[in-house]
């Protein structure tokens, strides 16, 4: 039977309660113009609990026993996760024919052989595992510990990442011979190979929960791309700082295509690769500097 359930509206205060509290949860900024935004997708939720108005739900995700839970659900409906396998490619030939190789240089007259890198906001898992297939392609790095970790603040997605099982759409601009060497299929779907999930680690974080991420350690790269576009100046500028902290010296931020440190950070150099420009941090830096 079709129930008619009207639309409740939301009013400038649930609004503004509710943007502010996302914001300070996790830094997604809602602007005033994207209120039917937060209105529609939210409207789910007041649904499922049979909710009489936003103000009930804000109080249920502030006071209610079962909040964290519903943390959980909020952010995976407010969350973007659009992502495929070898996203932005000439970024990627940059990492594999030019950061790696100068990092390992560096490393191997350290005499450490070991690699971290952090895939941060990496959804359902696409880009960490690319990561790892890239460094699998290359036998240098045989006897190499190699650490990639790849967080979110979505559990959903993360459920996706762990699996490891993908459709059709995450493979719009790979090599057939890539699918061919690291995945079969499986239910019409296609299952990613265990000498790809071993090198990879999936963990739920969110980038604003400082203490979590400094458990993390220091990392040789970090991938963030796709991220930062959906948070406010502020906000990026506090994850850039972030970023910076977890950096070793030298270490290299690479960020989506179309975000860059403008007007966010002085922090970090700008690398002119043969394929792409990227971040690096400089041998020598204050924590904090220029941010
Ligand atoms: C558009 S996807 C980008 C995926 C991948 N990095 C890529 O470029 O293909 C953005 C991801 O960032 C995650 N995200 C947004 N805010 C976050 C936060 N505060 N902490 C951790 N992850 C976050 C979202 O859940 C989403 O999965």
């Amino acid at each position: 039977m079709f129930v008619f359930t009207p639309d409740i509206p939301m009013s400038q205060e649930e609004f503004r309660l509710l943007r502010d509290y996302v914001y300070q949860y996790c830094g997604l900024h809602f602007s005033e113009e994207s209120k039917y935004i937060l209105e529609k997708r939210l409207a789910r939720r007041l649904q499922h609990h049979r909710l009489k108005s936003f103000k009930d739900y804000y109080y249920l995700l502030r006071y209610n026993s079962s909040k964290d839970q519903e943390l959980t659900e909020l952010i995976n409906l407010l969350t973007t996760n659009e992502t495929y396998f070898f996203r932005e490619d000439f970024q990627l030939k940059s990492f594999t024919e030019e950061i790696i190789p100068e990092i390992c240089r560096r490393k191997e007259q350290e005499g450490n052989r070991r690699l971290r890198i952090w895939s941060a906001g990496c959804s359902t898992g696409e880009e960490p595992y690319t990561i790892a297939m890239l460094l699998l392609e290359k036998p240098e790095l045989r006897d190499w510990q190699i650490d990639i970790i790849g967080t979110d603040i979505s559990q959903q997605v993360l459920k996706v990442a762990r699996r490891g099982l993908y459709g059709e759409n995450s493979f719009r601009s790979t090599e057939e011979s890539y699918r061919r060497k690291y995945f079969r299929s499986q239910d019409g779907k296609w299952l990613i190979d265990d000498r790809v999930k071993k090198l990879v680690t999936i963990s739920h974080l969110n980038l604003f929960d400082a203490p979590r991420v400094s458990l993390l350690g220091k990392m040789d790269v970090i991938f963030c791309r796709n991220v930062i576009i959906y948070f406010d100046l502020a906000a990026k500028r506090r994850v850039i700082e972030t970023f910076h902290r977890r950096l070793q010296p030298q270490g290299f931020l690479l960020l989506g295509h179309s975000e860059s440190l403008m007007n966010i950070s002085t922090a970090f150099e700008l690398r002119h690769l043969r394929h792409d420009m990227v971040y690096q941090k400089p041998l020598a830096s204050l924590s904090g500097a220029g941010l």
